[in-house]
């Protein structure tokens, strides 16, 4: 089987064409850095042509209000047009749980839209969304200046290792499309200050975490609600002790 992976150079789709690679099948690994540009559509008719699936992990340059929701407008359009010229039969996309309920943040925003296009398409569709991965936890603390504290919001959330997401995507890919979402989360309930606490911990980091409800998440006031999965999520393998306790957990 052929299939074009869009942004195939990221972070989740370097793994994900090298999984699926493993499996025998014929994978595009596309992003302009290989001459395909979902914003332009450079290079798209290419990369499709004989293409059973499409699988999008592309992400934003620059994750600022309105440059976030042009990028997945756009790329969104061009892949769905390109794919419906091809015959492509699947499109999968990887997209975050709870987009609906964090729409004041121009990110999630963003990513409505995609999944909006994907879902009035006349592709054939499963949307993958996973919450958010244990290698950029430490992440949510921001940089560290000075070792000030750090106010997180408490709320829960279920975060999932990357490699889990990753094997979850190459079992959709190789499905047939399902034309609904899917969530996916990690096996363990976290307090969200309480697990970046952990993630800084484990590099040495120092900085006291202070548990802050008023505390904004990427311009968002969070509940226990807004980051976690649904009551049928899918759930990955591994729990992030165990993926702390892996080597490479702090290479990311
Ligand atoms: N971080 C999380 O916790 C989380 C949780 C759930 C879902 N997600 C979703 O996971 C997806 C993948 O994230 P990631 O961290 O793997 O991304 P990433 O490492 O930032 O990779 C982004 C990819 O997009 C490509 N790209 C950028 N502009 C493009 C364009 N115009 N046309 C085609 N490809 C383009 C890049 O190509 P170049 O290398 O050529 O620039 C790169 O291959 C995102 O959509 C994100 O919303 C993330």
């Amino acid at each position: 089987m052929k299939i074009v992976v869009i942004g195939g150079s990221g972070f989740i789709g370097s793994r994900l064409v090298r999984s699926l690679r493993g499996g025998g099948h014929e994978v595009v690994a596309a992003s302009p850095k290989s001459g395909v540009n979902a914003l332009t559509g450079e290079g798209l008719a290419q990369a499709m042509h004989g293409a059973q699936v499409v699988v999008d992990v592309s992400n934003s340059p620059t994750f600022e209000d309105a440059a976030v929701l042009h990028f997945f407008e756009t790329s969104s359009r061009n892949l769905l047009a390109a794919e419906s010229a091809a015959g492509v039969k699947h499109h999968v996309a990887l997209s975050i749980v709870g987009t609906e309920r964090n729409l004041g943040s121009g990110y999630f925003r963003g990513k409505m839209a995609q999944e909006t296009l994907i879902k009035s398409s006349m592709t054939p569709f499963t949307i993958l969304r996973a919450t958010q991965f244990f290698e950029f936890i430490s992440s949510l603390a921001g940089p560290r200046v000075n070792d000030e504290p750090v106010r997180l919001s408490p709320a829960m959330m279920q975060p999932v290792a990357s490699s889990d997401v990753v094997v979850t995507l190459a079992a959709v890919v190789l499905a047939d499309p399902i034309n609904r979402i899917v969530d996916l989360a990690g096996p363990d309930k976290f307090r969200l200050a309480d697990i970046v606490a952990k993630a800084l911990a484990a590099k040495g980091d120092a900085r006291e975490i202070i548990a802050d409800e008023q505390a904004p998440y990427y311009g968002v006031l969070l509940n226990d609600q807004s980051l976690m999965p649904g009551p049928d999520a899918q759930i990955g393998r591994i729990g992030f002790a165990e993926w702390l306790s892996q080597p490479t957990s702090n290479t990311h």
